[in-house]
């Protein structure tokens, strides 16, 4: 199951969290993975933990020149890449009438620039690939639940991640008319305990009028009916399903992995 012996992945954002996680598990599936992010120490010490078939390259996910950069030293040593995982992205915590035109267009070019550009520059080198591969290259976009319903917390983060969404359905049926045998999905985490998932309890709580972060902790495990939070490992397990053959006759779909939050 899942295994991804022989292929090579690109991720974004994956430092830390989410990304990092996935990462370690693409390896231990028999991928070699890139890994690419703003914060450099944390990035190159999570290669350093993962061994000779990760690297580490600097990726501002806004500047085409740093996705060229990226993709070329991931070609250069590991001949390819037949999977791209656009991961990195942030939370802004901020109202409606809070949140400030500079912060907008900071959380837009990370979470939807960053999307555009990681999928139009990639695109070569997937479809490269994809010619070799018997379900050929895969696109995974790390959208959210904010990204299915809206967002009390956060609306301009969730306008962003509802954009995923359906560039993820869009790409999907445009790769698919052009005949590049490229798989493109999202996946749909609920709350995840990471530095983003803290932010979380932040902003919640100022929302309530308090700093009391364990409390809005409380609340948004509430909020998830199968009665625990996320870990970056579930989301991780999702995102190598999709990445891996498995989920051959898989493009265009929403993988929801979200303790049920989106069910009610
Ligand atoms: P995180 O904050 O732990 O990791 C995000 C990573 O993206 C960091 O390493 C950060 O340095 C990197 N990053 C930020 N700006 C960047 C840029 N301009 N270029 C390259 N890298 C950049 O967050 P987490 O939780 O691991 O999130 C990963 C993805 O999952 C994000 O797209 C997030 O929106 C999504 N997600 C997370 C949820 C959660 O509760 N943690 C829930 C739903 C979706």
């Amino acid at each position: 199951m899942n295994r991804l012996d022989g292929k090579v992945a690109l991720i974004s954002g994956a430092a830390r969290g989410i990304g990092a996680e996935t990462a370690k598990l693409m390896i231990e599936a028999g991928a070699k993975v890139a890994i690419g992010d703003v914060l450099d120490e944390r990035g190159r010490e999570t290669v350093r933990s993962l061994g000779d078939g990760a690297l580490y390259h600097h990726l501002d996910v806004t500047r085409e020149e740093d996705w060229n950069a990226a993709v070329a030293a991931t070609v250069s040593r590991f001949g390819g890449v037949d999977i791209l995982v656009n991961n990195a992205g942030m939370f802004l915590g901020k109202g409606i009438e809070e949140a400030t035109l500079d912060e907008w267009h900071r959380l837009a070019a990370i979470n939807l620039t960053g999307v555009f550009l990681g999928t139009k520059l990639t695109l070569p080198a997937l479809r490269e690939r994809a010619q070799q591969s018997a379900h050929g290259s895969a696109i995974v976009n790390l959208a959210s639940v904010a990204g299915l319903v809206g967002s009390q917390l956060d609306p301009l983060y969730s306008m962003t991640k509802g954009g995923v969404t359906l560039f993820t359905k869009s790409a999907a049926l445009e790769f698919a008319r052009k005949g590049y045998r490229i798989r493109v999905n999202s996946i749909h985490p609920g709350v995840i305990q990471t530095d983003m998932g803290e932010q979380t309890f932040v902003a919640r709580a100022r929302n309530q009028g308090t700093n009391d972060t364990a409390a809005a902790r409380n609340m948004a495990l509430g909020s998830h009916p199968i009665g625990r939070l996320g870990v970056p490992n579930d989301i991780a397990k999702g995102i190598v399903f999709l990445a891996s053959d498995d989920a051959g006759f898989m493009t265009g779909a929403g993988l929801v992995v979200d303790g049920g939050l989106t069910a009610q």
